[in-house]
């Protein structure tokens, strides 16, 4: 009975976890290619972008920390998008570059 109960917890832990992440990299994607103007100068192959004002984040393979710093204040000509994109947008944004440039 009790190993039943702990095995559901597990699960359902797992599957909440697993739409999670889902629901921030399709948000992210979505963020990437429209409202953040990130396809515009940033080649990302899951993207289908091939802009090269900025680096090519296959290459550079930025962390999630490294985004959310460039996003939020901007870097060089790139523009800082704080209170363009809200806090949610700029961690999904900043989740599915470090999880899409992988590939
Ligand atoms: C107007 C063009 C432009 C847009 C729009 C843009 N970037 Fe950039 N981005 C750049 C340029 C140029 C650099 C290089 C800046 C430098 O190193 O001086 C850069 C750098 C970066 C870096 C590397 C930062 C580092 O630490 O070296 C990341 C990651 C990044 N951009 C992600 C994004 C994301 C995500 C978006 C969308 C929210 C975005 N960029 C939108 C032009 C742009």
């Amino acid at each position: 009975m009790k190993i039943k109960l702990v095995f559901l917890l597990i699960l359902n832990f797992i599957v909440f976890n697993q739409t999670f992440s889902e629901e921030m990299f399709n948000l992210g994607k979505e963020v990437f290619l429209n409202k953040g103007n990130c396809a515009t100068c940033h080649s990302l192959k899951d993207a289908g972008s091939v802009a090269n004002v900025g680096p090519n984040l296959n290459e550079i393979r930025p962390d999630i920390g490294r985004v959310i710093n460039s996003v939020t204040n901007g870097i060089g000509v790139m523009p800082a998008m704080l209170g363009i994109l809200s806090d949610k947008e700029i961690k999904a944004v900043a989740y599915y570059v470090s999880e899409a440039s992988i590939n």
